[in-house]
């Protein structure tokens, strides 16, 4: 098929490339032409483990192309699936300049009849302002179509090929056949539903999993209270198959492009439908205030951060990604910076995505020996492989002073005692 996928993020990205790889046509089209040139020549604007590999063949098998011009993207086309970025507006509205703007563009360019599938996360019911648009641009023939991705940075490429389960909400059976037909070299559950629920399947999901998390953060916070260990109970409460043992990490919280702007966006949805929706305000509180929460841990121990040199590893939201967006390490630096301390950091693929937030105000170092060397405080802010079986008496001998600040839970408060560490953890005996 003839497909034009508008919009070239992570989900705008991935999803050309593997569209690409099951043989179809595939116009990837942005407006922004830096991006476009880079893609031409197979190169990614995001680091995504697997995904140049599957550009470069794409391109060599010439089924994946990049324009600035819609005209060129959609001359052919069957299938437009929007991958816009929708972000947060000051409001904590979904901003949907970027879908209105696309919307717009389709309208005047479109020239064969086409299944516009939404994939950017925008709020249910939205398509039905859309068409109002459309209707008032086009005479060509069109459908709305919502498609909701769920990959996750850092695996995106193997998400979407081996994803759990794929939505289809259509308004025919037309449009359900044809997605399911694009679909059919994928594994994974298929669901069937209407436009509005499929768009409020995408939510409720980031909702829910940013609950887990905000819910085993705050079970840690009460086991510190009571002397509980907190891995021991996640991992009692995930052996119930209802539970389930996933996403039950406590740490410093979550981050990234979707939960943060995903909660807020339905709490302020819900709000204007009618309902108020308090869980998920308290949900971002518990995340927000987890920073706080083990920075005031520390400076029990250590009186107070001025002068002192501090080492943080890792500075994107999560491992596998350079992704700086909603990351937890920019409270953490930002309230160490605030009460006088020194950064020193080092993540293996974030730098030059950190380096753009905080500029000069912190070192980045080369590697973590380097970042540690002679430092009083060591924050693991990042989940990052090569942080997870650390030399603890490599470490121990480097580092001016002992506290060991275990911002994602990794390692056993009792071995890094007997490494000579003071450990601040969260829920943790
Ligand atoms: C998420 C969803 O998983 C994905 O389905 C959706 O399409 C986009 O949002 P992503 O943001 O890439 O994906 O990352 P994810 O792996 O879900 O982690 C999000 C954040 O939660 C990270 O900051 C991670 O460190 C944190 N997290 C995750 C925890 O703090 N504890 C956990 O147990 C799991």
């Amino acid at each position: 098929m003839n497909i034009t996928v508008l919009g070239t993020g992570y989900v705008g990205i991935v999803s050309a490339a593997v569209l690409a790889d099951f043989g179809h046509n595939i116009w990837g089209l942005d407006i922004d032409p830096k991006r476009v040139e880079n893609l031409k020549k197979g190169k990614s604007p995001i680091y995504e483990p697997g995904l140049e590999e599957l550009l470069q063949k794409g391109l060599e098998n010439q089924k994946l192309q990049f324009t600035t011009d819609y005209g060129q993207a959609l001359e052919k086309t069957d299938i437009i699936f929007i991958c816009v970025g929708t972000p947060q507006a000051e409001s904590g509205e979904v901003e949907l300049k970027y879908v209105y703007s696309a919307i717009e563009q389709i309208a005047k360019n479109l020239q064969n009849p086409s299944l516009i599938v939404l994939k950017s996360t925008v709020p249910p019911g939205i398509h039905l302002k859309l068409k109002e648009i459309m209707d008032q641009n086009t005479k060509v023939s069109y459908e709305f179509a919502s498609t909701p991705e769920f990959l996750r940075e850092g695996t995106a490429v193997s998400d979407t090929f081996n994803p759990d389960r794929i939505i289809i909400g259509t308004e025919s059976e037309k449009a359900q056949n044809t997605l399911l037909e694009i679909h059919k070299g994928l594994p994974g559950k298929r669901l069937c539903t209407d436009i509005i629920s499929a768009q409020m399947i995408k939510y409720a999901s980031n909702s829910f999993l940013a609950c887990k998390i905000s819910f085993a953060n705050a079970i840690a916070r009460i086991c510190d209270l009571l002397g509980a260990n907190v891995l021991d109970v996640m991992q009692g409460i995930g052996m119930d198959n209802r539970i389930g043992e996933k996403f039950l990490s406590p740490g410093l919280g979550f981050g990234g492009s979707c939960f943060p702007k995903d909660i807020k966006g339905l709490y302020f949805l819900s709000k204007q439908a009618g309902y108020d929706f308090k869980l998920l305000d308290e949900v971002s509180e518990i995340n927000d205030s987890q920073v706080a929460y083990y920075l005031t841990k520390t400076e029990k121990i250590i009186g107070n951060f001025a002068d002192k040199n501090i080492t943080i590893l890792g500075l994107a939201f999560k491992p596998d990604t350079d992704d700086m967006r909603e990351s937890r390490t920019i409270p953490l630096v930002n309230e160490l910076l605030e009460k006088g301390a020194k950064i020193t950091a080092y993540d293996p693929i974030a730098t030059e995505t950190a380096k753009v937030v905080f500029g000069d105000k912190i070192i980045y170092a080369k590697d973590k020996f380097e970042a540690i060397r002679d430092c009083d405080i060591l924050i693991l802010a990042t989940d990052w492989n090569e942080f997870k079986n650390m030399d603890l008496v490599k470490i121990k001998q480097l580092m001016k002073g002992n506290i060991f600040v275990d911002g994602r839970n990794l390692y056993n408060p009792k071995d890094l005692k007997q490494f000579g560490f003071v450990y601040v953890g969260i829920g943790r005996i």
